[in-house]
This record gives C-alpha cells, sequence and structure tokens, in this order.
C-alpha cells in the first residue's frame, strides 16, 4: 500500500490517502463532506470532483464513469470521487461540496407589515356585506319575465335579443289574397 499527498484546492490543506481505497471513502474519513446519493454505486455523478493537477496519478476511468460523465475528462477535468483511487499526488477542488453542505435554508424574514383587523372592523365589514345582499336589485332586470308578459301581441324573442320580423304584405300581395 502506497501514501501519497492530496492537496485540497483552493484551501492548500494536504492529506494523506491511501492507494486501496476509493477517493470518496477516504475523503469521507478524513472528515471532507461528499455529496453522494448513490452510496458510490456509480448513478448520480454527486460525488465528482475537479482534478487540479496530478491526473496521471489517479486510476483510469472504469466503464460506469465514462457511461456518466462521457469521455470528456480532458476538457472538464471532472471525475467521480467514487470510482477513483490515487496513486501519487494530487490536487483535487471539492470546494462545490463544501458550499453546498454549508448552505443552510435562509430564515424566512417575518412580516412587520402585517396588520391584525380588530374585531370591530370584522363585523362592520360583515354587517355591510349583509345589507348589501339585502337590497333589493335595480328596477331594470329584477324579474323582467314578469314585465314581458304584459306585452304579449309582440312576437317572442329569439336568441340573440332579436325579435322576428313580420311579414310586409304589398298592396298586389293583398289584392290576389281577395280574389
Ligand atoms: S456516489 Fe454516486 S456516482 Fe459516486
Amino acid at each position: 500500500m502506497t501514501l501519497s499527498k492530496c492537496t485540497l484546492w483552493p484551501s492548500g490543506e494536504t492529506i494523506e490517502l491511501n492507494s486501496e481505497d476509493t477517493l470518496l471513502v477516504q475523503l469521507k474519513k478524513a472528515g471532507k463532506k461528499i455529496k453522494s446519493s448513490c452510496g458510490g454505486c456509480a448513478t448520480c455523478t454527486d460525488c465528482m470532483i475537479v482534478v487540479k493537477s496530478g491526473e496521471l496519478n489517479l486510476t483510469p476511468q472504469t466503464f460506469e464513469e465514462v457511461r456518466l460523465l462521457g469521455n470528456v475528462f480532458h476538457i472538464t477535468k471532472e471525475r467521480l470521487s467514487c470510482q477513483t483511487k490515487v496513486t501519487g499526488d494530487v490536487t483535487i477542488d471539492i470546494s462545490a461540496h463544501e458550499k453546498s453542505s454549508s448552505s443552510t435554508p435562509a430564515a424566512v424574514p417575518k412580516s412587520t407589515t402585517t396588520r391584525l383587523k380588530k374585531r370591530e372592523e370584522i363585523e362592520k365589514a360583515v354587517r355591510e356585506s349583509e345589507e348589501k345582499s339585502q337590497e333589493k336589485p335595480s328596477e331594470t332586470w329584477y324579474r323582467h319575465w314578469e314585465s314581458e308578459g304584459e306585452d304579449k301581441d309582440r312576437p317572442k324573442r329569439l336568441g340573440g335579443n332579436k325579435r322576428p320580423k313580420p311579414f310586409n304584405f304589398t298592396d298586389s300581395d293583398k289584392e290576389n289574397k281577395d280574389k
């Protein structure tokens, strides 16, 4: 078992790592908070770390790691700590994990502008609404069907509020009818 030095970026803190356990396990043992939802099964990508230097001192990517992260390590410099073992000195960045673990949900500030209504105000509002509901509706359309009954000679209203026009007989029509 070889021991190697791991430098944490940007704090510069160093920890000793062995070559048998994964980075995730050893970082957790060292008291670092690293997220891992799948428990090291290479299905969540939560345990991702960024390699700053010494990438050649890491074990090659496993099939599961490449399947999750893609074959773009040379661009992103990201590795899954649950799939990576260290064989030499490295510098890694785990600041993303520290940020997310230290952030606590902000306390909701209590509103100081909320004004409780007094009992008298509430009772007054209730009284007003009751009075309004008892008011007689305006004459124009209160029981309008009764007033329409007076006008029996007029043709019945059709949809669209239109009345059918009465047929206009011309004088010639009347003469023809008489014959
Ligand atoms: S812990 Fe889930 S992928 Fe590493």
